[in-house]
């Protein structure tokens, strides 16, 4: 149950756009065919984003999200994170889950208009003391999320979002939301609750069973909070429980996935880089970058090389047990397609995501790797935005026009299947594209903005931003660092010049390919990581492992992946 309730959500590098400006304003050099078929995808992306929000807000605000098909809506905020509704909320109307998400896209659309009648809005009306049994990972990363990244736009002088009215009313929301998620750390370990009603605090009776996600994912949202604030109790407790969590890892440096909060034991001890344990990886990796932590750095280093040396097999990533390292699943989960992203070198896993996509139209939720087939019962595909999330940051990684038709592709199946008159509908099942009644507010904070800048990517142009794992927006400030992570910037680092460019340039290879050199474990076993593969020879196509012959390099055999392509796969 815990497991697929858990909807945790995906996370990628954005280092290449932190440390280089790698948008170039002279568009002289560029080949003018792309310019125009960038400028028409961005206004497509741009039609589909009004599509979902101004169908939103004719027929479900001020509720939580729009249901496209009956043009309803969902009062899902209480829900989600849950299949089953253990506590129904008896007085709750919605909280504008979806205007809230909203708000940074409409930022990155350059909506000041609208922006600012939203900001409005919420000022007036929005309250969080409401009965309502929420889930504190998905309420952190949506509604905290998005108003302290609408607050730091609202207030970034330069956007003129909101003409001189604004009163930091978006950051007085985002305060009395931290306060009320504040009981839930309340526990013998320091690991938060998973559920917390936002008007009494944590229930009596209420489960004690969280995900690595549920626990670890909370430090950018508070942290920031804390920042803006001035009050250091968001940040402490959230790093609080991420280093407790981190203290519980094994000795292979894994983690497992569901945990007891009040005892500090494993639950389920096989994990992934998938449901459940996704955001973790990824809020290491970006706390460190935007606070300048070295600590929070040490911790994702040695969690990644576990993760390549367990996890990996070819292109694909499966589940292994925290103890053993040994494989336990072997599937595909649509989340999962946030890691090649993460690599920005990982064009191979990446084409093995979008090889999925094209097959069915959609990425399915879970796909069963050893037998080639979608999950029995897992079939959907939720409007989710990981693959277009890895598709922009391999865009801005390498210039790499391909990503481009990439995302056409995506659109356009977007278009074709999921648009309907009320919005757009998630699937339920990939196999036959049979609709659900759902628009998830994800599809607006997340899949809109993430197309939206592969085909248009200026409002990067001013400053370095890190994304949440809901998308939204945190600028990288100096004013915020403990220390400048000038470890990222290597001496000979070399930034992507201009479009026509397709040098792969990842400051992740330049940090973790030197521990190739490291001893792992007590198998003293050496861990070759992703930016190692030459994706050069591995374009070749191929029917067989046979046809792929061996690497000149090191002299290994290389195997032909499931779409056909030659690579020299890790295998252990
Ligand atoms: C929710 O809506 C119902 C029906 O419109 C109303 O009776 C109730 O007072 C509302 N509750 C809140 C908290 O606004
Ligand atoms: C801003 O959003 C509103 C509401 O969807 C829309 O009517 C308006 O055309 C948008 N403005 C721009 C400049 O896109
Ligand atoms: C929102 O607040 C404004 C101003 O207080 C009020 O006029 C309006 O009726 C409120 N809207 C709702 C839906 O409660
Ligand atoms: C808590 O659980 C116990 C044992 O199952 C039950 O007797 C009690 O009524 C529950 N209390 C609440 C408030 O649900
Ligand atoms: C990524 O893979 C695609 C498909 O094989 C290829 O066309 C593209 O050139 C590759 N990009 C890079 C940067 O290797
Ligand atoms: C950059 O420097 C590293 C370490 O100093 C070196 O291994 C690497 O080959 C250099 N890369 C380039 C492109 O010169």
């Amino acid at each position: 149950m815990m497991m697929g309730a858990w909807r945790c959500r995906a996370w990628l590098l954005l280092l290449l756009l932190i440390f280089c400006h790698l948008f170039d304003p002279s568009m002289s050099q560029l080949d003018s065919r792309w310019v125009a078929k960038k400028r028409q995808m961005r206004e497509k992306v741009r039609k589909m984003f009004y599509h979902a929000y101004e169908n939103y807000m004719a027929h479900a605000f001020p509720h939580d999200e729009l249901k496209p098909l009956t043009r309803s809506f969902t009062d899902s905020l209480s829900e989600l994170g849950n299949l089953k509704l253990e506590h129904l909320p008896t007085d709750y109307n919605g909280s504008a889950l979806t205007l809230i998400e909203s708000l940074s896209s409409l930022a990155v659309m350059g909506n000041r208009t609208e922006f600012e009648r939203a900001v409005i809005w919420l000022s007036e009306n929005l309250s969080f003391d409401v009965d309502a049994r929420v889930n504190l990972f998905e309420c952190n990363i949506r509604v905290l999320g998005g108003l302290v990244s609408a607050h730091i736009l609202a207030t970034d002088y330069t956007s003129k979002l909101v003409q001189g009215s604004y009163k930091n009313q978006l950051l007085v929301l985002a305060e009395d939301l931290g306060r009320r998620f504040l009981p839930a750390f309340d526990t013998p370990t320091g690991l938060p609750y998973a559920w917390i009603n936002l008007k009494y605090g944590v229930m009596e009776n209420e489960t004690t069973e969280t995900s690595t996600s549920g626990c670890g994912s909370l430090i950018l949202e508070m942290g920031v909070l804390s920042r803006l604030t001035g009050d250091p109790r968001y940040e402490s407790a959230a790093l609080r429980a991420l280093r407790k969590l981190w203290s519980m890892r094994s000795s292979l440096n894994l983690l497992g996935t569901t945990l007891d909060v009040t005892t500090g034991e494993w639950i389920e001890r096989s994990s992934g880089i998938g449901a459940g344990v996704d955001s973790f990886y990824e809020y290491l990796f970006k706390a460190h970058i935007l606070f300048g932590k070295e600590d929070l750095w040490r911790m994702f280093h040695s969690a990644y090389l576990a993760v390549q040396k367990y996890f990996r097999h070819g292109p694909w990533y499966h589940e292994a047990d925290m103890k053993t390292g040994k494989a336990t699943y072997w599937q595909l989960t649509s989340l999962q397609a946030f890691w090649p992203g993460l690599q920005a070198s990982a064009n191979s896993s990446h084409r093995e995501f979008v090889h999925v996509w094209k097959k069915f139209g959609v990425l399915p939720e879970r796909y069963l790797l050893d037998h080639q087939m979608v999950h029995p019962t897992e079939k959907y595909y939720p409007l989710r935005p990981e693959l277009a999330e890895s598709t922009f940051y391999l865009y801005q990684a390498t210039k790499d026009p391909w990503y481009i038709e990439v995302g056409e592709s995506i659109v356009n199946s977007l278009n074709l299947y999921t648009k309907v008159e009320g919005g757009f509908a998630s699937i339920r099942d990939v196999t036959n594209m049979e609709k659900e009644d759902h628009q998830h507010s994800f599809f607006l904070a997340e899949t809109c903005k993430y197309l939206y800048l592969l085909f248009d990517d200026s409002f990067l142009v001013d400053r370095n931003y890190i994304f949440t794992t809901e998308g939204h927006p945190l600028p990288v400030l100096s004013a915020w660092h403990e220390r400048l992570p000038e470890t990222f910037i290597p001496s000979n680092w070399t930034c992507v010049e201009n479009e026509k460019s397709t040098k792969p340039a990842s400051a992740m290879s330049q940090q973790v390919c030197p521990a190739l050199s490291l001893n792992l474990g007590d198998s003293g076993q050496k861990v070759e990581s992703a930016c190692h593969i030459p994706d050069a020879h591995s374009d070749h196509r191929c029917f067989t492992d046979e046809d792929c012959g061996v690497d000149s390099m090191s002299c290994r055999r290389r195997s032909c992946s499931m779409a056909g392509y030659c690579g020299l796969w890790l295998l252990i």
